[in-house]
Parts: structure tokens; sequence; C-alpha cells
């Protein structure tokens, strides 16, 4: 297991944390849960406020083929892949890459990239309906936190199944209890949070042997 930044190439969005934390309510929130049309494309105090594809995941992608060595004819899953913009800068980046995805909402689904189109599977993190050791790689981008822990450590379990450890998940933390703070005023979905310490623990629990990092509000 290795502490590695692969998204240190995206650009740092602007979080607006005050109007964020004044919008919030527990009918926001539940809406937000549901993954739906609001999460992605309503108003940014449920979520992206709008998630149009612009390219930006190209560096990332070209960092993951690099990290992993991944070549033509390698197997990758995105695990929360929302509308499959990993999925197809991967396939970009690296043309003969066989990447995939799976999320949670049919609507990010729907609405996903032509060029991904059938290659993304409607699903649940916890429960990833494919054989042992079935892809090179598997991705996990700001997602297994949206589970409570049970099922996130069963998640953690079943990305160690299909990968073997060639893995790299990044999930929601926070280093200090400023940005803890900052976090709770700003988080919608995650369910389960915690310093590193505490996600590493998690992460052993499940025998994962992946690579990981943190996405810290600040
Ligand atoms: C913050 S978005 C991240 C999307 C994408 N990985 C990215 O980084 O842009 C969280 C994603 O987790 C998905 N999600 C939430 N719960 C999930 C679950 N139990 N299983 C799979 N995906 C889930 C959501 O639908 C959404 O696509």
């Amino acid at each position: 297991m290795a502490e590695i930044d692969l998204l240190r190439s995206l650009p740092k969005t602007q979080r607006n944390i005050r109007k964020r934390s004044e919008g919030k309510s527990e009918a926001v929130i539940a809406e937000a849960r549901k993954f739906g049309e609001m999460y992605w494309d309503g108003p940014r105090e449920y979520g992206y406020g709008g998630y149009r594809y612009d390219g930006r995941w190209r560096s990332v992608a070209r960092d993951i083929i690099r990290h992993f060595s991944l070549t033509p004819g390698a197997r990758v899953l995105d695990v929360g892949c929302g509308k499959g913009f990993l999925v197809k800068d991967l396939m970009l980046e690296c043309p003969g890459l066989e990447a995939f995805g799976l999320d949670i909402s049919l609507y990010a689904l729907v609405h996903c990239e032509r060029e991904v189109v059938g290659r993304l599977h409607l699903g649940s993190a916890e429960k990833l309906p494919f054989p042992d050791g079935a892809f090179d790689c598997v991705l996990s981008i700001n997602t297994i936190h949206n589970l409570p822990r049970p099922k996130a450590l069963q998640a953690m379990r079943e990305i160690q199944r299909l990968s073997g450890g060639r893995a790299y998940v990044q999930v929601d933390s926070y280093r200090t209890p400023g940005q803890k703070a900052l976090f709770e005023d700003w988080v919608l979905t995650a369910l389960f949070h915690d310093y590193p310490p505490g996600w590493i623990k998690l992460f052993e629990d499940a025998g994962y042997t992946g690579d990981y990092y943190w996405t810290i509000v600040d």
C-alpha cells in the first residue's frame, strides 16, 4: 500500500463553503444522496451544479496509465465512474485499453459520454458483479466515503478481490481539526469519513494492498 496523489494534475475546484453550508438542509442532503439529476446537473447546493465533459481527467488518466504501466488490452474498472469521463479519457490516452465503469447512479449512466456507451455498469461498490482478478487495475475516486463504514469495508474487499491490489482509491479525509470542520460544513453525501489513520485501518481490515490518497477541503 502506498500513499500517492494520482489526481495531482487536476485543476483545484473553487468551493464556496459558506454558500454550501447555508444552503444545506435535510431535504437537500436527501436529494443529493439519490445521485440523480439534481446531484449532477441541478443547482450547486445539491452537488456538482452541472457536470460536463471538459477533458480535465486526461492528465489524471495519463498519470494512472504511467503509474500502473497499463498497455493496450489491459482491463481497468472505475468504481463510481459517474458519467464516465475518466473511462473515456483512459481510452483516449491509451488506445486499445479496455476501460469500464460501475456506478449506483442511473442518471449518470444515462447521461454518459458516447464513447463509453456499453462500458458502464449499474451497481453498488460493495457488490461488484465481476470474477476474481477480472481487472488489471481498479480505480475508485471520491466514491467509497459514500457508503457507511461496514459497506465501505466490503467495497474495499471487493476492489482487492478484482484487482489483486493493483488499485487506487481516493476518499474524503482531513489532517487537522480545522480541515475536519470545513469538510463537515461542505459535505453532502459522505456517510463515512475519517483522518488518514482511520481510513488506513479500514483498508488494512479489508486486506486492501493497493494505493490511496485523500480529498481534503481547504
Ligand atoms: C463525487 S462523485 C465522483 C465521481 C467520479 N469518480 C469523479 O471523481 O468525478 C461520487 C460518485 O459515487 C457514486 N456512488 C455513490 N454511492 C455509490 C455506491 N454505493 N456504489 C457505486 N457508486 C456510488 C455516485 O453516483 C457518484 O458517481
